[in-house]
């Protein structure tokens, strides 16, 4: 048996004494009469033996009397009267109270036999802790210096708070972590196939949840992190950057690769998985692999880090990565046949296995296997379905794009391999307005979150606003959006068409920017903006950065531009 299971007991059983202090709080309260818990005062206090004359009383004992009271009768003539409820109330207490004395002393004794002399200093301290709690026989006695009673629970809680720092920080099982930090759920998919293959070694976490303790209680820590904006580290990694970037620099045994996503179109590729290392190694932690670049989840790259990582660990890795179901084609109607050179099809596929949630992205493969997947923002709310709006991608040279080109030609019975990523990032919040902002493609999320509000019947009010060319051949998902209107969950509809009108999204935000800052600052909005980075989300953003240029409206937007 190891000190370190010892400790993780001890910790774990610091939880059950906080209960059990609570729980004692709770009787003190109620003895003392601040708390009534709907009956009248429990305790009579008797200032002399004759209310009891008849029945026979020895020194500190507890007798039962006529009718189910019993009575408890101290040295100098003073005793109380409980009633059955009340003394079943103390002897619960009381029974959790001796459940966890026998526990620390059984945790004292391995301690010992372990020689885990500065656990058992902390095992003792618990149980000292917790003496000062348990004694309910004093409580009965307690009524004439209340007082202490209070002395004794906070004293004890200070003690147990003391002794629990004063353990060792716990060692886990696994000599490994493997953390994710993504924006799109592609890192969190990653990480959590290379965990499924390796699940015995490793454990997982999100970089939201990391400090820097727990990375310095692994021996190795594998980082799977993407880029986003411009060079910058998806919002799931921020707090932690902060942390390690205030860190004093000491060499730690903790040795660390970065797997870093990302997508070589950009001038900053994979900036953040290279700050992160430097940053990593800066504060003294060991590289252990090279930080390894992989341009849209290139199969290959990440195939490869993994054949290193399972070196290291001296495990054989030859895991099939990316995993997809097949889906099967149920209808694809081009919903703009007009507009030649930009359709649009909604595409529905159906596939037993498909779970998700409003904002969440289905990932596409390729006909052509070593292709890299590309994502597409799913448009329906109901399991096993999944729609899609995809825009048929024309390239520089005058070709159709890989995977739109295979959606948009696709006819119902054809077979796609795609799977589901979860986007936690834009994941509608519940009970709160929402203010979606879309262009083209960027509608496709918002017609899965009304869905969502329509069969929750959550009241609350919603705004769309949508850019698209003609009105006469753009108006993706019109019926929908009328049904969404008629049945009050779309409250407000705007709608710019920039060939039709010359009317961009950015003004119609202008035009109603007290509505919107309103919503926000003072209804609580939560605001979505979905579709292309470049023009469309680069605008959007900056009109909302003037309407709320305030910081703690941040936390309130929520971005999926591609
Ligand atoms: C989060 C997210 C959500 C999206 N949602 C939607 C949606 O709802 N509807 C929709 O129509 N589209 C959506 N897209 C865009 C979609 O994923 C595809 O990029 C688009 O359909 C074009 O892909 P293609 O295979 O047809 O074109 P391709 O020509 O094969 O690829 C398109 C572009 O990707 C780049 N590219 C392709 N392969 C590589 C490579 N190996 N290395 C580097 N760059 C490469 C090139 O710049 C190329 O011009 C979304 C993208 C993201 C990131
Ligand atoms: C809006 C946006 C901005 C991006 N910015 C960058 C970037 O600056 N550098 C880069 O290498 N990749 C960039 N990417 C690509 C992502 O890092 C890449 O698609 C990655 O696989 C996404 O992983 P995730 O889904 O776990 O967040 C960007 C992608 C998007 C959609």
């Amino acid at each position: 048996m190891s000190s370190t299971w010892l400790t993780k007991a001890v910790l774990q059983f610091e939880r059950v004494l906080w209960l059990v202090s609570i729980g004692m709080l709770f009787v003190l309260g109620y003895f003392w009469g601040v708390l009534e818990f709907g009956m009248s005062h429990p305790v009579s206090l008797m200032t002399s033996l004759e209310a009891l004359s008849g029945f026979e009383f020895s020194g500190r004992s507890v007798h039962q009397l006529p009718g189910g009271i019993w009575a408890h009768i101290s040295e100098g003539e003073v005793g109380y009267i409980f009633t059955r409820t009340e003394l079943l109330f103390i002897s619960i207490v009381t029974f959790f109270c001796q459940i966890a004395l026998a526990i620390i002393m059984v945790l004292s004794l391995i301690a010992l036999r372990d020689k885990s002399y500065r656990l058992y200093a902390g095992v003792a301290l618990y149980a000292s802790g917790l003496l000062m709690v348990s004694p309910l026989y004093s409580l009965y006695e307690s009524g004439v210096l209340p007082w202490w009673e209070l002395v004794r629970v906070a004293g004890a809680l200070l003690c147990v708070r003391w002794a629990a720092k004063s353990l060792p920080v716990p060692q886990t099982h696994s000599q490994a972590l493997i953390v994710y930090a993504s924006q799109t759920g592609s890192a969190k998919y990653l990480a959590q196939r290379l965990h499924d293959t390796a699940h015995a070694l490793m454990d997982i976490a999100c970089v939201s949840t990391l400090t820097e303790q727990t990375l310095k209680r692994y021996q190795r820590v594998f980082f799977v992190v993407s880029t986003y904006g411009q060079g910058e580290a998806p919002d799931s990694a921020r707090r932690f950057v902060n942390t390690l970037q205030g860190a004093n620099s000491a060499a730690s045994q903790t040795q660390f690769s970065v797997l870093a996503l990302g997508d070589r179109t950009y001038q900053t590729f994979c900036a953040f998985g290279h700050y992160l290392s430097e940053l990593l190694e800066q504060k003294g932690y060991q590289r252990a692999i090279p930080t390894t670049e992989i341009d849209r989840m290139d199969p290959q790259g990440v195939a490869h880090w993994w054949q290193q990582v399972g070196e290291l660990l001296g495990i054989h890795t030859a895991p099939e990565l990316f995993e997809y179901d097949d889906y099967t084609v149920m209808a694809n109607e081009c919903l703009n046949p007009e507009q030649t050179h930009r359709l649009a099809h909604r595409v529905t596929l159906f596939c037993a296995n498909a779970r998700y949630e409003a904002g969440d992205l289905l990932a596409v493969q390729p006909e052509q296997k070593d292709e890299h997947e590309r994502l597409y923002s799913i448009a329906s709310y109901q399991d096993n379905t999944i729609e899609l709006l995809v825009r048929q991608h024309i390239r520089a040279d005058g070709t159709i794009g890989l995977a739109s080109g295979m959606l948009s030609q696709l006819t119902p019975g054809d077979r796609v391999l795609a799977s589901v990523r979860e986007h936690t990032t834009f994941h509608p919040k519940a009970n709160v307005p929402w203010i979606m902002i879309g262009a083209g493609t960027g509608l496709a999320p918002f017609i899965s979150f009304l869905k969502k509000r329509q069969a929750e019947q959550d009241s609350a009010p919603c705004w769309l606003f949508f850019g698209e060319q003609y009105v006469e051949h753009d108006a993706y998902f019109a019926k929908d959006l009328t049904a969404f209107q008629d049945q009050g969950i779309l409250t407000r509809l705007d709608r710019a068409w920039s060939r039709s009108d010359g009317v961009y999204v950015p003004d119609l935000l202008q035009q109603s920017h007290k509505a919107i800052r309103q919503w926000v600052a003072e209804q609580g909005a939560h605001v979505y903006v979905c579709g292309s980075r470049e023009g469309f989300g680069e605008s959007v953003l900056a009109t909302l950065q003037d309407i709320l240029p305030e910081p703690q409206w941040q936390s309130q937007l929520h971005t999926d531009l591609y």
